[in-house]
């Protein structure tokens, strides 16, 4: 007998049934920004008898034979390439990339990047060197009202303040951008809730100029592709605003005596650092009229940057990649002889089959083949905007159908909870200036989403009691 009082062969047959229903749902998840086009990854069924475990750091030795540290390299040097980080990574190069393959997705990775940016702002040891700030220093978080739940969450796990408590706390009343002086909860994004979901450069310039004026070294963490809007921030735009303000405040580079820079830009690109590229080598070849704002390393302010592996590219669980450079990184805490390797990232075991399943994943697929899957979801996503136009035209209910530059995400207004059910749709809602609110689901054309899909859900929303109440 197994768990639940189950033979083995009730529990197969359990299985089995379970697979059934997921290969029938596949096709019509919409709601979230997964990709489900996997195929391929059964040829690595034989690598589930073993436990592969990455435990350390990925450019040391394992004490375990079973380990795919070779394939997460390779992993490693294909977004260093597509990020345009300096490489090989070379503990002796400062410039050049450092980085892991996740275990959990973007969360851990955007976890990680506070982590590190909150102990390199405030003056702990260097890995390069060892060596601490004489002249500790507290710094500030940053992000809009449009990032990942995660960034609070990791926020509220390292006791690193954002603005909004920091400036609570020690300067009350005196929050530059609001009429009050209350601190608001995140920067405002443009346009509010009912916006395109950017950052509002301006805002966040005067946020982060009072706080550097204060002698706070601010962590910025920017989106590439936010979680319900898919809007992306411009870093070069947040740069030209921040930049002399640093300057001022002797934040802006390593050369104000303490060897290390007062910020850290972080690119939360969960989906967008990993679409993001194939859209500009798109434009490039002339097959789009426009690439998306650049993000990677190229921006010699860019600090870091993190991807999920089951969103653009596709793995059956989470997975992704972080990046930074050699020389931002911190001396982990401990030096523990036990796993053989520095213990240079967040968890302790680290998921090997993920970096098994990247590599195979980038190794089937070439840059022709995501630059095609780049146009087809961005054609696919103009299409529904422009069918839910023509919904929207002929029914004469508002269906508020938004998308933000380049965004596989399409907004609309929740439509009878069958619907959303049968398409795994999800939502958000809206509080506008005049006390209002709305309820918007949206629709992530990720690259397993079709055209009969897209049509399937459109005669769906098209019955007269798809929007009624
Ligand atoms: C902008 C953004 N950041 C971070 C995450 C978290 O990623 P994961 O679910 O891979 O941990 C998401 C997930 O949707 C996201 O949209």
């Amino acid at each position: 007998m197994t768990i639940e009082g189950r033979s083995v062969e009730q529990a197969h047959a359990m299985l089995e049934r379970s697979a059934g229903v997921y290969r029938d749902r596949r096709d019509l998840m919409l709601g979230y920004q997964w990709s489900q086009r996997l195929e391929g990854y059964a040829r690595l069924g034989p690598f589930l008898d073993f436990h592969i475990d990455n435990i350390g750091d990925p450019f040391s030795p394992s004490l375990t034979a079973l380990n795919s540290k070779e394939y997460e390299r390779e992993v490693l040097d294909y977004f260093a390439r597509l990020w345009h980080a300096r490489s090989p990574s070379d503990v002796a190069d400062p410039d050049s990339y450092w980085g892991y393959v996740l275990s959990m997705g973007s969360t851990e990775g955007n976890l990680f990047a506070m982590w590190n940016a909150r102990d390199y702002l405030s003056g702990s040891d260097l890995l390069a060197d060892g060596r601490a700030l004489e002249r500790r220093r507290e710094p500030v978080l940053f992000y809009s009202g449009d990032a990942h739940y995660s960034l609070a969450k990791g926020a509220a796990m390292l006791r690193l303040p954002t603005f909004h408590e920091l400036g609570g706390s020690r300067y009350p009343g005196q929050c530059p951008i609001t009429a009050t002086g209350q601190w608001p909860a995140a920067v405002p994004s443009v346009g509010g809730c009912t916006g395109t979901g950017s950052i509002d450069v301006g805002e966040l310039a005067a946020l982060v100029e009072f706080f550097a004026d204060r002698g706070h070294p601010p962590c910025i963490m920017l989106n590439l592709g936010s979680t319900f809007k898919g809007a992306c921030d411009v870093p070069e735009a947040v740069w030209n605003e921040i930049e002399g303000v640093l300057l001022r405040n002797g934040l802006r580079d390593e050369s104000n005596g303490s060897g290390r820079q007062g910020y850290w830009l972080h690119i939360d690109g969960a989906l967008g650092a990993g679409f993001l590229p194939f859209v500009e080598m798109a434009a490039e070849q002339g097959l789009i009229a426009e690439s998306g704002p650049r993000f990677d390393f190229r921006l010699p302010y860019v600090s870091s940057i993190v991807t999920s592996g089951h969103k653009w590219f596709g793995t059956p669980f989470p997975t992704g990649v972080y990046m930074s450079k050699q020389k931002l990184r911190m001396a982990p805490p401990s030096d523990p002889r036990y796993i053989g390797s520095p213990d240079t990232t967040l968890s302790g075991a680290r998921n090997g089959l993920s970096s098994l399943l990247l590599w195979y994943a980038l190794s089937l697929r070439g840059h022709a083949d995501q630059v095609r899957a780049a146009c087809d979801a961005l054609d696919l996503a103009d299409y529904l905007v422009q069918r839910l136009r023509e919904l929207e035209n002929s029914a004469g209910t508002p269906l508020w159908v938004e998308r933000a530059e380049h965004a596989l995400a399409v907004r609309f207004r929740r439509p009878a909870e069958s619907i959303v059910a049968q398409f795994g749709l999800v939502g958000e809602r809206a509080y506008l200036d005049d006390g209002a609110d709305r309820d918007y689901v949206h629709v992530f054309c990720m690259p397993h989403v079709t055209k009969q899909v897209i049509e399937k859900l459109l005669t769906e929303l098209s019955a007269p009691s798809a929007f009624s109440r």
